[in-house]
């Protein structure tokens, strides 16, 4: 049964389980609503260009389990009209290409032939890259808007400066428990368990030093495997208010 009314000690959340869970598969967003933007500015950015208003590559910079490569495949998904053709490619294997700007361009003019409209890079971890990558923003240069590239990185500083000077930088800030709160619930809503804000807040500011969306979605697949194997979920604090008598 669902303990959501005891008080008490910490709660042990952090202990790995050896059982499978859905939640991390089962709620990756799938469009861009239902991803938490702690910014507003950033998310008019955004939505800026997933409307197709801005354009241009973009880096999107921050620190781990913020949502940059969701938000990446989004917006990729969004501007190329829901089947967006992405090169999968490793960045090593893209800067080897003898003729990057020759394979750019012909990339970009078969998709301009249909529904995606461009051809899009998404390339994760790409400071770890470092040599030939003058042609790439060469080959960017001459693709014009046909090509948009999405750059995601921990560390924009380690991505080239002529690169960064080509690229709109928007960085993709740490979310707080408060801020993941909603969406964690709708989660568990949908899996039919209703438990009082501050309870699911409180598991979740386990991780507050965090601010990363990966440690909350440990907690919720945990909350979810004690309540569906029938056990007492771990115990947690009310909020104390203090009413003040005037
Ligand atoms: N709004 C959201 N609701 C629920 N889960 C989300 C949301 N946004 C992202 N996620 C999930 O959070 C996890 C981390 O997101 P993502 O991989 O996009 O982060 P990242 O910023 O790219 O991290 P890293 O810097 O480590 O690559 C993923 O499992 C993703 O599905
Ligand atoms: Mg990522």
């Amino acid at each position: 049964m669902v303990n959501s009314k005891s008080g008490g000690s910490a709660p042990a959340l952090n202990r790995k389980l050896g059982e499978k869970m859905n939640f991390k598969t089962k709620y990756i967003p799938s469009s861009l609503d239902q991803v938490i933007f702690t910014d507003e500015a950033v998310k008019r950015r955004i939505y800026g260009y997933a409307s197709g208003k801005l354009e241009g590559h973009i880096i999107l910079y921050g620190p781990n389990g913020t949502g940059k490569t969701t938000i990446a495949n989004l917006l990729v998904k969004q501007i190329g009209g829901g089947n967006p053709h992405i090169e999968s490619i490793n960045v090593d294997d893209l800067l080897a290409k003898s003729d990057l700007n020759w394979y750019l361009r012909q990339a970009a003019s078969f998709a301009s032939l249909t529904t995606s409209g461009k051809h899009f890079l998404i390339l994760n971890e790409f400071d770890n890259s470092k040599k030939n990558l003058n042609k790439f923003w060469t080959a960017l240069d001459e693709c014009g808007s046909g090509v948009m590239v999405v750059i995601t990185t921990n560390n924009p500083l380690n991505i080239h400066i002529s690169i960064r000077s080509r690229f709109d930088l928007v960085e993709i800030k740490g979310v707080t428990p408060a801020a993941a709160l909603n969406r964690i619930q709708d989660c568990l809503n949908k899996e039919g368990l209703k438990l009082p804000d501050a309870q699911v807040l409180y598991y979740l500011k386990i991780y507050e030093d965090s601010n990363d969306l990966r440690k909350y979605i440990q907690v919720a697949d945990e909350i979810l495997y004690l309540w569906k194997t029938n056990q007492n979920l771990p115990p947690w604090q009310r909020p104390t208010t203090s009413l003040r008598i005037v």
